[in-house]
């Protein structure tokens, strides 16, 4: 008999089509009462596959006694409970390194759109302000300039190495030293960013990242300065971000994630000091595919008694 499953929202469908092969899915998201789907096959649920928005919380995995894998669409698993997993032996699987190539693109990408005002030159032109005002304002060169990545694990390295490529000067902060690790590191993130002209967050969601890049780190960037965050949205505090850019206190952003998704503060939609994009580090099909791959990999071979493929912790 196939295992059963449940699947809390809707996956590529060469993701899909491959589960269904494997196992008995059941859609959560698909149900018209989702208390009642899970009274009904919650006792015989062995596996989870859920994305990194959605996660798994303890709410729902507190109702599946058999629960035994939770197979994870993306590497950040901060909205799964992993405490609760943990303390029940359930393994939890995610989707390191195949994603670090476009995420850190999507990085280098903010910085680049940013310090060359892409999209406000694109509406320069389409506004026809080139033909009416003439050259819009000078943009700035990124060669020379200092970027300090907030989280320089897997993505964090890739992206320093790329803009490296480009002729910034690297530095990084995180909870220690990293040995081996030639860029200068700040064990102060403020005053990281008090020393950078860009500060590109990288690391991951959760309580102890909650709202890190905060006002004052914001302000220590400065009116020169420009905040990319391809991490979490929990990992700045939006209102202060919102309030910075406002003011003038902070130059510019490039935000790919947000506090709320899919919702995005108004203030932000007006300014053209801002780039944003809505969540696309890893959107290209080759690598979604990867992670999809990985994400069935991870759950056929739990079920067949193989060790998985990339397990977390
Ligand atoms: P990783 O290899 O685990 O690296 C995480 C880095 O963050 C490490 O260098 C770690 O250094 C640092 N870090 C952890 N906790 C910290 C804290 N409290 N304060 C400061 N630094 C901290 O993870 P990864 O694979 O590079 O992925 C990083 C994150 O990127 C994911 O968790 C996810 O949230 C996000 N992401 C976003 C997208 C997107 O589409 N925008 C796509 C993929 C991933 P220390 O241990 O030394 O502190
Ligand atoms: C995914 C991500 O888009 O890997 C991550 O942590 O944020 C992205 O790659 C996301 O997990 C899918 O919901």
């Amino acid at each position: 008999m196939k295992p059963e499953i449940l699947m809390m929202g809707p996956m590529m469908p060469h993701v899909e089509a491959a589960l269904d092969e494997a196992c008995t899915v059941h859609r959560l998201f698909e149900a018209d009462d989702r208390a009642a789907l899970l009274a009904e096959v919650g006792p015989r649920i062995r596996g989870i596959a859920t994305d990194g928005g959605r996660g798994a919380g303890a709410d729902v995995m507190g109702q599946l006694p058999a629960l035994e894998i939770v197979s994870c669409y993306g590497v950040g698993t901060d909205a799964i409970d992993l405490d609760h997993a943990r303390e029940r032996g359930i393994t939890v699987t995610n989707t390191p390194d195949v994603l670090n190539d476009d995420v850190a693109n999507m990085a280098v990408a903010l910085v680049l759109a940013t310090s060359r005002t892409l999209v406000a030159n694109d509406a320069w032109v389409r506004q026809g302000r080139w033909t009416g005002e003439g050259n819009p304002p000078l943009a700035r060169s990124i060669r020379g300039r200092k970027v300090g990545i907030l989280g320089l694990g897997r993505i964090g390295k890739d992206i320093a190495e790329k803009l490296t490529v480009f002729g910034c000067d690297i530095a990084y902060h995180g909870r220690s030293r990293q040995d081996g690790v030639s860029y200068e590191y700040f064990d102060d993130l403020t005053e990281m960013a008090r020393a950078c002209d860009f500060l590109v967050a990288i690391c991951p969601g959760g309580p102890s990242t909650n709202g890190i890049v905060n006002a004052q780190v914001l302000e220590a960037l400065g009116p020169e300065g420009t905040f990319i965050n391809v991490a979490r949205g929990s990992v700045h505090d939006e209102a202060a971000l919102v309030a910075a850019l406002e003011s003038g206190t902070l130059g510019m952003a490039g935000l790919d994630v947000f506090a709320a998704e899919p919702q995005v503060p108004e203030a932000l939609l007006k300014m053209d000091n801002v780039i944003l994009q809505p969540h696309q580090g890893s959107g290209t099909v080759e690598t979604r595919r990867a992670m999809g791959d990985l994400v069935v990999e991870n759950m056929r071979r739990h079920f067949a008694g193989e060790p998985v493929k990339t397990p977390v912790g």
